[in-house]
């Protein structure tokens, strides 16, 4: 019998290259082959506008705020450093994606921030602590273990110091997927995103109830919390106008740390606080 020539048409299985997985070695998804999506469509947005100016708003009522170093852990492209930067702090941006990291770079150039390649794993030999006060905003829910990873945030901070952490809020993915219609997806409870391809649905979506919890085993108490985006992701139609938009942000303000409202943030963001056993108590002022 006659062999079949080499040009026959190719298996199936070896149509295709054999595809690589994005995530790290840990299980994470660092945003290397994503930062231009991340730009534009969130940052290139309403949705990031209005996520910084909530932030402009939230974080100087929310943080005790002197001028102290900050060390911002899964910077990305930047906003968050040159918005500490600019009010005096000494910051330290640590970002595990090279793509992310030379963004910010650029876009931050002649600032005096100080930038580091690593993954939040590596902080306690990469920016070993205690810093006074370190903020981690939308990278808990891109990592395989989120709660470890609180543990070696809460681990750098010092008596005192304050964390501030914003998550991806699974309870807010769950009704928007609703909203949208994805009723079955929803009700399987099938929300968290796998960190494949350029998908920027996170991989470990967290709840309050986790950070609540998470926070008590490690000690640290919370001591504020907000909604970020509250309203805008279940508009049927977002703003069109300056003046709705302006008017969204103020009723976004309004109501962003009250119940129930700000349960339903696409972000919660927190004050975290690691006690200070050493500060004088209440009693032994005599209030
Ligand atoms: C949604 S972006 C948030 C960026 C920035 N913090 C912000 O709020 O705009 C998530 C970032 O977490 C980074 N990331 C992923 N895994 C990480 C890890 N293990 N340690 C530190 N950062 C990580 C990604 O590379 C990405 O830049």
């Amino acid at each position: 019998m006659p062999k079949p020539p080499d040009t026959a048409i190719p298996s199936p299985h070896f149509a295709s290259p054999p595809s690589v997985s994005p995530l790290s070695a840990a299980g994470d998804r660092h945003f290397d082959g994503m930062a231009e999506k991340f730009a534009e469509s969130l940052y290139g947005g309403a949705r990031g506008e209005l996520r910084l100016a909530l932030l402009d708003r939230l974080l100087p009522e929310m943080l005790a705020l002197h001028g102290q170093p900050l060390l911002d852990v899964g910077g990305g492209l930047g906003q968050l450093a040159s918005w500490f930067a600019g009010r005096g702090h000494a910051v330290t941006l640590v970002e595990p994606s090279g793509e992310m990291l030379s963004r910010a770079r650029a876009s931050l150039e002649g600032s005096e921030i100080a930038f580091l390649q690593a993954p939040l794993q590596s902080l306690p030999d990469a920016a070993p602590g205690p810093w006074a006060l370190i903020a981690c905003h939308a990278v808990l829910e891109w990592l395989a273990d989120p709660r470890a990873a609180l543990a070696t945030l809460a681990g750098q901070l010092a008596p005192g110091g304050q964390l501030s952490l914003m998550v991806f809020n699974r309870d807010a993915l769950r009704f928007s997927n609703v909203v949208k219609g994805n009723l079955e997806k929803a009700l399987a409870d099938r929300l968290a995103g796998k960190g494949q391809r350029r998908r920027l649905t996170p991989i470990s979506p967290l709840t309050h109830a986790q950070v609540v919890e998470w926070s008590a085993e490690l000690g640290l108490e919370v001591r504020a919390v907000a909604g970020v985006r509250i309203f805008h992701d279940y508009l049927r139609r977002p703003p069109e106008s300056d003046a709705d938009r302006e008017t969204l942000l103020e009723l976004e303000w309004c109501y962003c740390r009250f119940d129930p409202h700000w349960r339903l943030g696409r972000y919660l963001l927190y004050t975290l606080v690691r006690p200070d056993d050493s500060a004088p108590s209440a009693e032994e002022h005599g209030t």
